[in-house]
């Protein structure tokens, strides 16, 4: 099973730690969550698979982390200053204010018709920059990133001279974006500050562009089922010609089935991430050279020209780039979702169970006397604990009777509980605990990390093909 809805996973998130409402004790601000000592764990080890899998594992991309707050020309010739906008509608009977598109003629409040014009607002946050700066001086006005995408184009030519890449190759980021959402919500599903996994997939002009995108959007089916993403949960949106954003020929969205307890005609699916062919749209608008038709030159501000010399082909040109953009919180919000179950214990008492792959599991063992009152059994137990931390992230615990102690490691996802009982102190050996099944086997102290790690391994879904794209580019 997965949860039947986003309020259990709040409801499990803010009561274990994983993320908390944010400004609380002010009274919250709408919309945005604190990740807390598990959630930042969990954020951390989806982040790391993502990186692993292609900075890593993969012979062709490079990572770069660049600023949030870039040069307002990037989002002029970028076109988001221009286009970066949802069309806005007031309700005239209760002054809700909502996305149009959303809504279909109808007020989502009151269920009124009488609404306003549809007019554009600008999604991205605006700042000033210098201490000097008056709040409407147009030279200080500066943005707060809307996707990290940019950052990445303008460093195309540093990234590919200093590593002498060739095409086809990609660069990938993670970092915080900034969106001024009209309709933030559903917990950690749509809020205005954001983390993204980006990655910018530099190809040819002439290559199977529409094609690169259906093979981006398995090898990402591969690496979410890779954590423990149900396959079920999983659907696939190709987006409308008129609905694509300015820069995008084709966007594929995955979709995923936040929305588990509404009818299935109703809007049970929302994007996970999308997959975009984005053309050659974001080098040539950054770049010094292109001329419109009277020959003017389109972006006189730009100093370079991001073009790329093919040394075998001797051709100069700008190259076309497949974007795979998807959301962390988003993924972080599936991967809850999709772990979350309950099982019954012999006392007919339902019990939680976070079924996390265990390469996400926040922490991966836990150590647990079984008598708190007994000082050898503590100071074996600490030590364990302590021998284990370069190795795994383990944690002690002695805040309860045993019961209770593994009912909430199962809640948090731990897939292992390690106990250190009277015997132990004889024979040097403890109790291993599944979270999954329950089941317990006897281990020696001396073996036990090399058992846990195998363990791990063993029950982590397969991996992802990595590799480079199969297809001729
Ligand atoms: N560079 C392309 C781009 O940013 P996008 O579809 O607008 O594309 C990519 O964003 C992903 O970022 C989305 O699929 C989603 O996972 C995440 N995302 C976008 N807006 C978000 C928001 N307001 N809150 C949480 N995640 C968001």
């Amino acid at each position: 099973m997965s949860a039947p809805n986003i309020d259990t996973i709040v409801s499990l998130a803010k009561r274990r730690g994983f993320v908390f409402p944010s400004s609380d004790i002010y009274g919250g601000l709408g919309s945005a969550w604190d990740y807390g000592p598990l959630g930042v764990e969990l954020s951390n080890n989806i982040k790391q698979s993502w990186w692993r899998w292609l900075v890593y594992e993969r012979d062709d991309i490079e990572g770069i982390d660049s600023s949030i707050i870039l040069n307002r020309l990037v989002w002029k010739y970028s076109g988001h200053e221009a286009t970066f906008h949802d069309p806005l509608v007031d309700c005239r009977e209760c002054k809700t204010r909502m996305r149009a598109d959303k809504i279909e003629g109808k007020c989502a409040n009151c269920g009124s018709t009488n609404l306003t014009e549809p007019r554009n607002f600008n999604m991205m946050f605006r700042t000033v920059l210098g201490a000097a700066a008056e709040e409407d001086d147009p030279t200080a006005l500066a943005y707060l990133r809307p996707e990290t995408a940019q950052g990445i184009f303008i460093n195309f030519l540093n990234v590919q001279t200093t590593l002498r890449r060739k095409i086809p190759f990609g660069i990938a980021q993670i970092g915080k974006s900034f969106r001024n959402e009209i309709t933030p919500g559903n917990f950690i599903l749509r809020t205005r500050e954001f983390e993204q996994m980006e990655m910018e997939y530099f190809v040819k002009p002439d290559a199977e562009h529409l094609k690169l995108v259906d093979e981006w959007v398995e090898l990402y089916l591969e690496w979410f089922k890779s954590l423990g993403i149900s396959g079920d949960n999983l659907q696939l949106h190709e987006v409308p010609a008129e609905e694509l954003a300015h820069y995008s020929k084709r966007t594929v969205d995955i979709m995923y089935r936040y929305f588990p307890e509404r009818p299935e005609q109703e809007r049970q699916w929302e994007e996970l991430m999308g997959i975009a062919y984005r053309t050659d749209f974001d080098l040539r608008s950054h770049s010094n050279k292109p001329v419109d038709e009277e020959g003017k030159r389109v972006n006189p501000d730009s100093t370079e020209d991001l073009s790329y010399f093919d040394e075998t082909t001797k051709q100069r040109f700008y190259p076309h780039v497949i974007e795979p953009a998807a959301g962390v919180n988003r993924t972080v919000l599936a991967v809850l979702m999709d772990a979350y179950s309950e099982k019954t214990n012999d006392k007919g008492e339902t019990r939680v169970i976070l079924r996390l792959s265990p390469q996400l599991a926040p922490i991966k063992a836990a150590i647990l006397p079984l008598a708190k009152n007994k000082p050898e059994i503590v100071g074996m137990a600490k030590a364990i604990k302590r021998s284990l931390q370069p190795v795994l992230r383990a944690v002690y615990d002695d805040t309860g009777g045993i019961g209770k102690l593994y009912a909430r490691q199962d809640e948090i996802g731990t897939p292992m509980c390690v106990t250190v009982d009277h015997q132990s102190l004889e024979d040097e050996a403890v109790t291993v605990r599944d979270r999954d099944t329950w089941e317990q086997e006897r281990v020696k102290v001396a073996e036990l990390a090399d058992y846990l790690q195998r363990r791990l391994k063993a029950t982590s879904p397969v991996q992802p093909v990595a590799g480079t794209s199969s297809l001729e580019i």
